[in-house]
């Protein structure tokens, strides 16, 4: 890999985008890659959560890569989005939890790889827009959707058409960072998390998070029934067992095993 870094220790996978020069902008290869490590750790059963970072202390990731994208065609273009699309759609549909842990610059693409994720965890240097208006463009890796579904489509018009940047301050009251913390503390903060995630059930929290993501893209009846067939299906696991009868023995260890 040349543009990512991956560190996994004690169920997390730490995967940071490391295109430090041009601020971790997103350009082909990049997404490339992004799409064939996200499946690889999919599969893991030992990486419970994801944590997805950008290197250096200034940008998160700054959007798509603006030098690839000047001479692109549209059939390019095109294949730009699909490959981010695919991309992104990993963390998004991984059984793992994904975090952004947003250091820096969240803009376009960043923006965008950032609301795949299930969970913001924004720094206080931390900066976020859809600039994409700007550059003649509108945002192409998932912005007008994922956007308007996290903020509202008012909140979601009003970034995209006016190219505003918004602090991690605003980013937190409008509901797209869940929490602002400093920065040198950003990466121990999420790691904090994901510890506090890991200590439940890893097929409750994967359905959980099926059951959230599908049922906000359908009718509040058919969320409702896919959640209690989910329920349902909770209930054929170890962990259920184990998770219930800790609760009636009084017993604080639980020893979930996935299964
Ligand atoms: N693509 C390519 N290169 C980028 C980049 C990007 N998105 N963002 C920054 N860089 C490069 C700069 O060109 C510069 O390279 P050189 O040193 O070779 O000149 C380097 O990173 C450092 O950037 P700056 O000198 O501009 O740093 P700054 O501190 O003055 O500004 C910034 C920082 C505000 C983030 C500014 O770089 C910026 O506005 N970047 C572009 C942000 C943007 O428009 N993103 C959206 C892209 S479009 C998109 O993402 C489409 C989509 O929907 C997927």
């Amino acid at each position: 890999m040349n543009n990512l870094l991956l560190e996994i220790q004690n169920g997390i996978a730490l995967l940071t985008i490391n295109r430090p020069k041009s601020l971790n902008a997103l350009n082909s290869e990049t997404l490339s890659e992004l799409d064939t490590c996200l499946s690889e750790i999919e599969k893991r059963d030992d990486v419970k959560v994801v944590i997805l970072t950008g290197s250096g202390e200034k940008s998160f990731v700054a959007g798509a890569d603006i030098s690839e994208m000047v001479n692109a065609t549209p059939v390019e273009g095109s294949a730009m989005g699909q490959l981010a699309r695919k991309a992104f759609g990993h963390l998004e549909e991984m059984p793992q939890v994904t975090i952004a842990a947003v250091n820096g610059y969240a803009l376009g693409g960043g923006c965008e790889i950032s609301m795949a994720c299930d969970i913001r965890i924004a720094s206080e240097n931390a900066k976020f827009a859809q600039p994409e208006c700007g550059l003649g463009i509108l945002p192409g890796f998932g912005g007008t959707q994922r956007l308007s579904r996290l903020v509202g489509k008012g909140r979601a018009k009003e970034l995209i058409f006016t190219c505003d940047m918004i602090d991690a301050q605003e980013a937190y009251r409008i509901g797209l960072a869940n929490k602002v913390v400093p920065l040198a503390e950003l990466i121990d903060y999420c790691k904090a998390m994901a510890g506090r995630i890991m200590k439940n059930a890893p097929i409750g929290v994967a359905l959980a998070k099926e059951a959230i993501n599908t049922g906000s893209d359908t009718d509040l009846n058919s969320g409702l029934k896919l959640e209690a067939n989910l329920f349902g299906l909770s209930f054929s696991t170890q962990d259920k067992k184990e998770g219930m009868t800790a609760f009636l023995e009084k017993r604080k260890e639980k020893h979930f095993i996935g299964k």
